[in-house]
């Protein structure tokens, strides 16, 4: 087993090695990433793969806590971040009583914010209050009904400057890493060389310090659509319904329990 990642291993990979990131929402699958993955994200986007709605915004705090609770007792060597779900950071003020509790009843190492330029006071506040914070530029989930959709950033000049300046200005209020979402290729390689800490890509192209995948989609679990940036590591929809299907068949057989499967 690989050494927990600190803050500093993390910095220091920077330029040096590709960091790994991984999302998971329960004890049994981040036990199994905990070997492979350098972070494991809780992400809001279990309100959708995990509960089936259509967007993250309805994520609520002790849900996220929940999760995080088990991600942290399944994965124990893994650096965790919890994902701040929508409407918890709206002030500096409130941004800290909240991830207070975070801290308090998980054992999670960082929590997650999306948000740039308006956000850098609050993450400023968050970081002199001894909470360890990753930004999230680009594609922001939690703006989705706020912009009309979701918008690929970096097209045009004015979205390229501003995901650019929201990342300098995040930087700059402390953050340790940052997760840069949904931008042009070029634009994921001008946030990474503007700033110091790491920087983690998701359809950010290949030029960033690290990836992020939600381990649904690359597990192949998730069938309700899929992005053209996520890669598909294992057919899981699939191999869970043919395996499912062929317990039903043998218990409906009578071809399951077998000997071995019943007490002496
Ligand atoms: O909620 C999430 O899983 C995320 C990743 C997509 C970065 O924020």
């Amino acid at each position: 087993m690989a050494k927990k990642e600190t803050i500093g291993s993390l910095q220091s990979a920077k330029g040096e090695r590709k960091l790994v990131m991984i999302t998971a929402y329960d004890a049994l699958f981040a036990s199994l990433f905990q070997e492979s993955a350098d972070m494991i994200l809780v992400g809001d986007s279990l309100n959708m793969t995990f509960l089936g709605e259509p967007d993250t915004l309805s994520a609520t705090l002790e849900q996220m806590i929940y999760h995080t609770r088990a991600v942290c007792n399944g994965a124990p060597e893994s650096f965790v971040v919890c994902d701040m779900p929508f409407g918890t950071t709206h002030s500096p003020h409130q941004a800290l009583d909240n991830a207070v509790k975070v801290f308090r009843q998980t054992r999670a190492d960082a929590i997650k914010i999306e948000g740039g330029l308006e956000r850098a006071p609050l993450i400023r506040h968050l970081v002199d209050n001894a909470i360890a914070v990753m930004g999230h530029v680009g594609l922001m989930p939690q703006s989705v009904r706020g912009e009309g959709g979701y918008k690929i950033k970096g097209r045009d000049e004015k979205s390229f400057q501003k995901v650019l300046d929201d990342a300098v200005a995040v930087a700059e209020a402390g953050a340790f890493a940052l997760v840069v979402e949904g931008v042009t290729p070029e634009l994921g390689r001008a946030v990474t060389e503007a700033v110091k800490i790491p920087v983690i890509g998701i359809g950010a192209g290949a030029d960033t310090d690290g990836q992020v995948l939600v381990f649904s989609d690359m597990l192949g679990l998730f069938e309700a659509f899929k992005p053209k940036f996520v890669k598909t590591y294992l057919r899981g929809a699939e191999a869970v319904r043919e395996a499912v299907a062929r317990y039903a068949r043998e218990v409906r057989e009578g071809a399951f329990p077998a000997e071995e499967h019943i007490y002496k």
